[in-house]
């Protein structure tokens, strides 16, 4: 079952929840359309059973939101691979944001 907390004007989390435990969840960003994604997490024991996935497609269908931005590690194949999944484009790069690793940029237009 996945609940909104709202946070503020502008930051809410979507939790994933499993018999009252939160398990996974999504952090969001909402500013003039702009849709930030602040941080995607699901327990690793809990990995692979599309928790994120749902957890995206649920704040797909409730935020009013005409792009949505996110920055990943070039390095995190699992979540470079769902992002892509959801349709998220590539559309920068910046050098060495996470230590050493590249960030990518990737959007998602309504
Ligand atoms: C990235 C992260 C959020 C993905 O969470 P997740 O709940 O495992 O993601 P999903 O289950 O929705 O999708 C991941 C994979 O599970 C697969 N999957 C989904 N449902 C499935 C099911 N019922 N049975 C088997 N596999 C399934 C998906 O197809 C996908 O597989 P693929 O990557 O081989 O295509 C998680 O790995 C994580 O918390 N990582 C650490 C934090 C992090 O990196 N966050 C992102 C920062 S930008």
């Amino acid at each position: 079952m996945i609940e909104k907390e709202i946070l503020s004007d502008t930051d809410s989390i979507y939790n994933y929840m499993d018999n009252d435990m939160v398990v996974g969840y999504l952090e969001i960003r909402l500013v003039d359309g702009v849709l930030d994604i602040m941080n995607l997490f699901v327990n690793e024991e809990n990995r692979h059973q599309g928790i994120a996935t749902k957890l995206m497609n649920e704040m797909f269908e409730k935020e009013k939101y005409n792009r949505i931005m996110l920055e990943v590690n070039e390095n995190n194949s699992n979540a470079l691979k769902l992002y892509q999944k959801l349709g998220f484009k590539e559309i920068s790069f910046r050098d060495r944001y996470y230590g050493d690793d590249t960030a990518i940029i990737m959007e998602k237009v309504k």
